[in-house]
């Protein structure tokens, strides 16, 4: 059961775990108690995963949890960004999800959307925005609803393939853009802070003494700082940071 994070400004929420097991069953709690409120008020469930190495442990706890726990016919799986590679290449989000997940659990085919990132970048972002309003249907103007948006954090704050100072962070329109990242010299798809904030419920899976300096920035209470990960405030939903005790040593027990 999750247990109830410290609650924060607006309707979000920390829970710092002890050790990554436990952030890895508390993520599993949250993904089941999404997956089954979806399920029974929309009769689907439509999630956008992260990508980096944190989830994997979700994911493999995910593949071996009982099958009837999860309605893996009625879950669609989105990717929240994806690097500009082959679907195949070892640093594929699409990958990582194949192998840890996708490969072990009964989900239809046609529920995955998969960026296609073997195109063109530009085409790639148009093509996933296609496949994503195919799915939602939005209305003009409107856009699409996660049920859940699984984010990671790196240490310079970038979360998604948002980075700082790139052109991603002023997209106010499209659900998906292609977003040259300099400093990495590469280019990388991603969905955008609209899509983002307009999520049902997003968590923020972190971990490592690595990222213990960027949690204390982006929790700080003068933040007005540039870390995109800041700019993750879902209008009506429900945001929740699962943390394991490394990065939350700068400032939370
Ligand atoms: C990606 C992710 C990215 C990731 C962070 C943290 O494609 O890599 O979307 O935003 O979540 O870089 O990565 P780690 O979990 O590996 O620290």
């Amino acid at each position: 059961m999750t247990q109830r994070g410290t609650r924060l400004n607006r309707p979000s929420y920390l829970l710092v775990a002890p050790d990554l097991p436990t952030l890895y069953r508390n993520a599993v709690d949250e993904f089941r108690r999404c997956a089954n409120a979806a399920v029974n008020e929309f009769g689907r469930f439509c999630v956008a995963l992260s990508g980096g190495n944190t989830p994997r442990g979700l994911y493999e706890l995910l593949a071996q949890e009982p099958a009837a726990s999860l309605p893996w016919d009625k879950i669609h799986i989105f990717f929240g960004d994806e690097r500009h590679v082959p679907q195949d290449n070892p640093d594929s989000n699409y990958r990582m999800v194949r192998e840890t997940l996708i490969s072990k659990v009964a989900i239809p085919e046609a529920n995955v959307h998969r960026v296609r990132a073997e195109l063109d970048a530009q085409a790639a972002a148009e093509d996933y925005e296609k496949q994503i309003r195919d799915v939602f249907k939005p209305q003009p103007g409107e856009f699409p609803f996660f049920d859940l948006v699984l984010l990671g954090m790196g240490d310079d704050g970038h979360t998604a393939s948002l980075f700082p100072g790139t052109a991603a962070l002023q997209e106010t329109a499209r659900f998906v853009v292609a977003n040259h990242v300099e400093k990495m010299n590469t280019d990388r798809i991603t969905l955008t802070l609209p899509v983002l904030n307009n999520a049902a419920n997003v968590v923020f899976l972190v971990c490592g003494a690595g990222k213990a300096q960027v949690m204390q920035d982006v929790f700080s209470a003068n933040n007005n700082s540039a870390y995109p990960a800041s700019s993750i405030h879902p209008t009506h939903g429900r945001l929740l940071w699962i943390v394991d005790r490394d990065a939350a040593s700068l400032f939370a027990s």
